[in-house]
């Protein structure tokens, strides 16, 4: 009998098919709606494997209900969602897709520290509503990245590919993480600092840490205050990790000078969040690994490891 299986959303085709080669495959007819949850609920109770993307809670009281479950694999490498712990004391086997991603999300997240720096979404508005009536000294002026010290809270894979490209702008780069990390200190040039010197002495601050117990709310009004009032702090890792009402105090008030945000505390952020009426903010709806080569590799990736785990393999990146 073949296993079943459940598709949270839309997949991109060759990996459903390939799913469905072995498996009898559901799948959520929804690319851009999550699966509601009552919907997941139902479709998981005879589910041998689910397929689920980063909005699906895969909570203890999911897991409960899911009495045949073996495999979780989750098309992204943040599994903030997944009760992990749950996860392993049912021997459900939970799978993520690393490394695929990380240069992709590198890319957005120094695109998007050069969009704060440089002010590049409100001098695009700008133009477009007919701000532009004379070149001006001092017009839309931002600061420079070239030369800038950038500080990188959490240094992994994504934390390092970000250090590379700072590199190239011939930045100062300190990071802090739980462990040292003397490889990469050696190999290109950066600095471990504790994590309130590096608040301290960056002009960028690049958040990309996962979140956990421990990351919830890791900066914070007393950790914004640290900064220099021309920094820009950036978070392209997860939204929980930065206090937002703090946050917002920090950058109306000056204590810091503009934020890039790929991630929110509630995703989608609600239009009427305070964060979206500042012009010092440059919002981005978490399109971190948003590549076209990108995504589909996850997705083929998560298929992969969704096949291994339920012929009896381990996965290859099995988080538990
Ligand atoms: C992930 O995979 O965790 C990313 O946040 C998706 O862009």
């Amino acid at each position: 009998m073949k296993a079943k299986i459940y598709i949270t959303r839309t997949i991109p085709e060759h990996a459903v098919r390939k799913l469905a080669e072995a498996c009898e495959v559901d799948m959520w007819p929804e690319a851009d709606i999550p699966v509601p949850r009552e919907v997941l609920e139902e479709k998981i109770r005879d589910a041998d494997g689910l397929y689920c993307m980063l909005t699906d809670a895969i909570d203890s009281r999911l897991l409960a209900g899911a009495p045949r479950l073996k495999v979780v694999s989750t098309m992204a490498v943040g599994f903030n969602n997944i009760d992990i712990e749950e996860a392993s004391r049912r021997r459900i086997m939970v799978a993520n897709t690393p490394g695929v991603l990380t240069e992709t999300t590198a890319d957005l997240t120094f695109a998007l520290l050069m969009a704060a720096a440089r002010r590049i979404v409100e001098a695009s508005d700008f133009l477009r509503a007919g701000g532009w009536s004379a070149w001006s000294p001092m017009q839309l002026t931002g600061q420079d990245v070239y030369g800038a010290t950038l500080g990188i809270i959490g240094m992994g894979r994504i934390g390092e590919a970000l250090a590379r490209r700072a590199k190239g702008f011939d930045m100062r780069v300190l990071y802090h993480n739980r462990s040292r990390k003397r490889e990469a200190e050696q190999s290109m040039a950066i600095e471990y600092a504790e994590q309130d010197d590096l608040l301290a002495h960056s002009d960028f601050v690049c958040v990309m840490a996962p979140l956990t117990p421990d990351t919830r709310n890791l900066i914070g009004a007393r950790e914004l205050n640290l900064m220099k009032p021309s920094a820009i702090l950036i978070n392209s890792a997860r939204g929980g990790i930065v206090d937002e009402r703090a946050l917002y105090d920090a950058l109306a008030s000056g204590t810091i000078w503009a934020a890039g945000l790929d991630v929110f505390e509630e995703e989608p952020v609600k239009l009427d969040h305070p964060l979206l009426t500042l012009s010092n903010v440059v919002t981005l709806p978490h399109i971190g690994s948003a590549s076209i080569r990108t995504r589909t590799r996850m997705a083929e990736i998560a298929a992969d490891s969704l096949l291994q785990g339920l012929s009896g393999e381990l996965p290859a990146h099995l988080v538990n």
